[in-house]
């Protein structure tokens, strides 16, 4: 295995979203401490559920100043913010509507106003542009001018995409824009994601990533596959990268 990430596997899904709540809470608490506040990309898809259920819990929801958390997203389909497929709605539904953070704290990438039905490509566009400008401004930036996330959340796809980076879209190859919206052939729709820099630049990743569905490509991921082949590929090999797997997950990482 040629990873440099840090590796996690729990026996079950509840145990890998225990320990990335773990982990989440860790970063958090770190960066309050040390820099006053904690700027964190959210993931969609849904095993953060899982997470955020361990996050709502006393033990680990009390040890937060939510003051101090400002919420981004690490991607977004283009549908309203009370739309059962928005990302958005659920990270609201799931923890944000159950702890004590200010609605002015919460950063979506989708303004309903701006999302234009009849012309998805161009809100997509609007909203992509729109929401690098807010990272620009409330993102810290390091000493090169590079803004700044403490933790970008991810998920991975059974076909190796991330965020909503997908096998063979154009946006892999944005190295300049930090926001950049993407049309997925497979799925027929426009998406809104962070960019690979973006989330390379940041301090930390968590990634969680549960199911046998997911166990093929896994195992890929992190042997010989080309990066472009499997999008989260490029998480592997970076030190600041920590995978939290069900056992169902990795059941073929050890035959790599
Ligand atoms: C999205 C996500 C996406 C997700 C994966 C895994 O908007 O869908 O950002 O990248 O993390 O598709 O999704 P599951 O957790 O549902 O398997």
């Amino acid at each position: 295995m040629n990873s440099k990430s840090n590796i996690h596997i729990e026996d079950s899904v509840d145990a890998a979203a225990k320990a990335a709540a773990d982990f989440w809470v860790q970063c958090a608490t770190a960066a309050i401490r040390t820099r006053g506040a904690f700027h964190v990309a959210f993931s969609g898809g849904s095993t953060p559920k899982y997470l955020h259920r361990y996050l709502l819990m006393d033990e680990y929801r009390e040890r937060i100043d939510w003051s101090r958390v400002h919420v981004f997203f690490g991607d977004e389909r283009m549908v309203m913010c009370d739309h059962p497929d928005s990302n958005y709605r659920m990270v609201r539904e799931t923890l944000l509507d159950h702890v004590d953070i200010p609605q002015a704290n919460i950063y979506s990438v989708v303004d309903d106003a701006l999302l234009m039905s009849d012309d998805p490509s161009q809100s997509a566009s609007v909203l992509a542009t729109n929401y690098a400008k807010i990272l620009d401004e409330l993102l810290p930036h390091d000493k090169h001018g590079l803004i700044k996330f403490d933790l970008v959340m991810l998920g991975m796809g059974a076909d190796g995409h991330t965020a909503s980076l997908f096998p063979g879209t154009s946006i892999l190859d944005e190295c300049t824009r930090t926001v950049a919206e993407v049309y997925v052939e497979k799925l027929k729709a426009w998406r809104v994601s962070l960019t690979f820099p973006v989330i390379e630049q940041a301090r930390q990743r968590l990634l969680l990533v549960c199911g046998e569905d997911k166990a093929e490509v896994l195992a890929k991921v992190f042997t010989h596959a080309d990066k472009d082949d499997y999008p989260v590929k490029r998480f592997a090999s970076l030190s600041d990268s920590q995978w939290f797997l069900d056992k169902m997950a990795a059941s073929k990482l050890g035959a790599q």
